[in-house]
């Protein structure tokens, strides 16, 4: 059986980074990850700069990308303005990023949930009409810094919404890393009454180092599609206390060991992974990159 990895550790990862990776250093990592095999890296964000200083250069990430290849390079995009300057940046592909959590979603986009969702569909339907395809997000799937744990319920229903104006797949986000296998499967399960497994993706946090245990569990409900970051970088700057993304060869060692295909090569993950950590300063999070060490 095949699994979809989607690697965001370009945005999701370097977003929440002090230390500033400079775009040919970024453009080495990207390069990287794509020559391991993996088909969609996340490489950007069009948000404010304010907001997000990390991502101000993802025009510059674009431009020097093979935007036609076999490659997807989604960015995010919050608003009008997002959407236009990643259509004049060649992006044939964005996301969209909504919250199960009130307080969440005026954290980190400045509106409400309902507000955020009128002002997706009018940047999906637009970008619809241009050729695009739309990733929607959800975050905070599983708990919020600010309300705590989100019921299952509000959770398929901001999936519903997304898939609704054209989304072909909902990523949820457990933000902060506090779900356990138990609270997967009762969200999954609420989730999948709105949208079908197979149109929905496991975005798992690994602050508590739940992240395996909850992708082992979010397999047993049918999803097949993953977010990681390659070397477990990455956090959320509106969500206190979140640390990185399930680390992408974590994820492989898992998936090699079940029996599951990627078709990605772990090896070049892992050096990707000592690769970026020597940039940034740091060792990488993953307990994989350390098993396998350096090249
Ligand atoms: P706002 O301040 O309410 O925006 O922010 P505004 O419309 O009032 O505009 C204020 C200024 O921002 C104006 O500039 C706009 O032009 C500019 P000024 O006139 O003052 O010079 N602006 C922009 N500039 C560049 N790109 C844009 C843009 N929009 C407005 N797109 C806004 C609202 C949505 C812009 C802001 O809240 C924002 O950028 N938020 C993004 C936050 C973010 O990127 N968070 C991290 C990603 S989400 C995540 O990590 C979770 C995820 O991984 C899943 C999970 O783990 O759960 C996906
Ligand atoms: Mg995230």
């Amino acid at each position: 059986m095949q699994v979809k990895i989607v690697e965001v550790g370009p945005r999701d990862g370097l977003q929440n980074e002090k230390q500033p990776v400079t775009l040919a250093g970024k453009l080495e990592l990207i390069q990287r990850l794509a020559a391991s095999g993996l088909t969609h890296i996340e490489a950007g964000a069009f948000v404010s700069p304010r907001w997000v200083p990390q991502m101000a250069d993802s025009a510059d990430v674009l431009a020097a990308l093979d935007l036609a290849g076999p490659v997807h390079y989604p960015v995010l995009v919050p608003n009008e303005k997002g959407l236009d300057a990643a259509l004049a940046a060649g992006a044939r592909e964005i996301a969209v990023f909504g919250a199960a959590s009130e307080s969440f979603s005026r954290h980190n986009l400045n509106m409400g949930i309902n507000d955020s969702l009128s002002a997706f569909a009018a940047v999906t339907r637009r970008a619809l009409d241009a050729g695009l395809r739309v990733r929607g997000y959800v975050s905070c799937v599983l708990g919020c810094p600010y309300e705590g744990e989100i019921a299952p319920s509000q959770v398929a229903r901001v999936a519903a919404a997304l898939r609704e104006m054209g989304c072909y797949e909902i990523s949820l986000g457990d933000t902060i890393g506090t779900g356990t296998p138990n609270r997967v499967h009762e969200m999954l399960a609420a989730v999948r009454k709105q949208v079908p497994a197979t149109q929905l993706a496991g975005h798992f946090h690994d602050s508590y180092g739940m992240a395996i245990a909850n992708i082992t569990a979010a397999l047993q409900m049918g999803v097949h599609t993953f977010d990681s970051s390659v070397a477990g970088l990455g956090g959320c700057p509106y969500a206190r206390g979140a640390s990185g993304n399930v680390a992408t060869e974590d994820v492989l060692w898992l998936l090699q060991g079940m029996g599951l295909q990627t078709g990605v090569d772990l090896r070049q993950v892992v050096d990707a992974a000592w690769f970026i950590s020597d940039l940034l300063g740091k060792m990488p999070v993953s307990r994989v990159a350390h098993a396998l060490g350096r090249s």
